[in-house]
């Protein structure tokens, strides 16, 4: 167990973007509640997880984690969930196909509601509130009720990502996600784009292999993997209070986990390595994730790497490179290659998302798919040539026909950002170019698999 720490440890140090409670009895009194309520998830299947991202590290197996960049109470609906999730299924069945190694499914969701914030205040025709931080701890609208951080909203994210996590693991063990329905979880809108008939072509393919294995006598009822999947959850563990308050020990190993999610990462704006972040999140037991921005010095890594994986546990820890596409080989290479000397076993996971964000012409802060593509591009590109495994991909997307990011096969323009813009923050992908960006990556795993059997044919 990690020394000196507590489940409370991280309250003597400095808690950046933290929210500013007006009533600490009420937080008090929500905080205690909330440590009585039944884990989201359980101590087996972090540890699972962190095997399965063992893997990855190890170059085996490719990471997939993506969903909403804010959930929100509003958009909580059952069809949201099942639609994020067809399309998280759909790019898991392109990449599987293509990398041919297992693809470990981890989705921003059920929990995914705090938000760090540039400014913890927002000006409005001369008049200022605390600015919006996420359902969890405040609301949208700019007033200043809502805009007053409210302890009970945990309640309420608690709840809402207790009944999420419920129909994911349906959906995931239950039948759902059959590889026989490989043509169902095609979404309506999609199938008439470019990435929807690429996509039936596959699934053409592995509806032929399976007719094919069934009468060989693999059946769903002979092979249970053929009939259910393993679907993640994970979230950015920024709003510690509650974080705390779902963190337990597992009676198994005597050891701390946050069961509020199976997974949690670390912000670009909260990884100081004498912060209260960094300092909860080093001694739990869950798989880690650490966003690394271009601020990022290749010391100061080492350094957080020791912090968060002093035992040098393949899967405990993923990097999340998100430089912007021009600046990836600027600072990827050096990282890695620290890394690599310093013999660390990290994930190095591409968020192609959050270093491409613009502002519109017309206001809206979008993102450009043919720079999200070649920060994509890129990354491949850095760990190709220095020999290291590309080993997952981090997207902020939903499974909605919104219009947020510009681009892609079906050509949003500026002009089309306004039609259905819904983002509670961050513009996300929709489900064509997610699964276009699939389809894209999958050629990358092709790649570095021709790679790696040419190399294995050499020796
Ligand atoms: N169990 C395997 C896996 O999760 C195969 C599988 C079943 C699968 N359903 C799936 C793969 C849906 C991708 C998507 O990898
Ligand atoms: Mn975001």
């Amino acid at each position: 167990m990690s020394a000196n720490w507590s489940p409370t440890s991280w309250r003597t140090k400095k808690v950046e973007q933290a929210p500013v409670y007006p009533d600490r009895d009420r937080l008090a009194d929500v905080e205690t509640r909330l440590r009585k309520y039944p884990p989201l998830v359980f101590a087996g299947e972090a540890r699972n997880l962190t095997r399965a991202l063992g893997e990855v590290a190890e170059g085996n197996a490719f990471l997939l984690q993506g969903g909403d960049c804010a959930e929100s109470f509003a958009e909580f609906h059952a069809d949201n969930i099942r639609d994020t999730f067809r399309v998280l299924l759909q790019m898991a069945v392109v990449l599987t196909f293509a990398a041919a190694r297992p693809v470990v499914k981890v989705g921003r969701i059920g929990g995914q509601f705090a938000k760090p914030r540039s400014s913890g205040t927002e000006i409005q025709n001369g008049v200022e509130l605390p600015s919006y931080r996420g359902d969890i701890i405040n609301g949208m609208n700019f007033d200043a009720a809502s805009r007053t951080p409210d302890p009970e909203r945990m309640v309420h994210a608690y709840t809402q990502a207790a009944a999420t996590v419920n129909l994911l693991r349906a959906f995931a063990t239950g039948g759902y996600a059959d590889l026989h329905n490989v043509h169902r979880w095609t979404l309506g809108f999609i199938s008439g784009s470019p990435a929807g008939d690429r996509y039936r072509a596959l699934a053409d393919r592995i509806s032929e292999t399976l007719s094919f294995m069934e009468a060989c006598g693999i059946t769903p009822e002979s092979t249970p993997q053929l009939r259910a999947t393993d679907v993640y959850t994970s979230h950015e563990a920024l709003l510690l209070g509650f974080e705390q308050a779902l963190t337990r020990v597992d009676s198994t190993t005597g050891d701390w986990y946050d069961t509020s999610a199976h997974m949690l990462w670390i912000g670009d704006r909260t990884r100081q390595l004498d912060g209260a972040h960094v300092e909860f999140c080093r001694g739990v037991g869950n798989p880690l994730g650490m966003k690394c921005g271009p601020s990022i010095k290749s010391d100061d890594l080492l350094r957080l790497i020791d912090a968060l994986n002093p035992a040098n546990v393949p899967g405990r820890l993923t990097l999340i490179a998100r430089f912007g596409a021009d600046a990836v080989g600027e600072h990827l290479p050096r990282l890695i290659r620290a890394v690599e000397r310093e013999g660390r076993k990290v994930i190095w996971s591409c968020d192609p998302m959050h270093g491409n964000t613009i502002k519109a012409g017309n206001g809206f802060k979008t993102r450009p798919f043919e720079r999200i593509v070649k920060e994509l591009q890129n990354f491949f590109a850095v760990h190709r040539a220095e020999g290291t495994h590309a080993g997952g991909v981090h997207f902020e997307m939903t499974g909605q026909n919104v219009t947020e990011c510009t681009g892609g096969a079906m050509a949003i323009t500026e002009g089309d950002l306004s039609s259905r813009y819904h983002t509670h923050c961050d513009p996300r992908l929709n489900a064509n170019q997610a699964l276009e960006l699939a389809f894209l990556i999958a050629e990358g795993l092709k790649a570095e698999r021709d790679i790696s059997a040419k190399f294995r044919a050499a020796e």
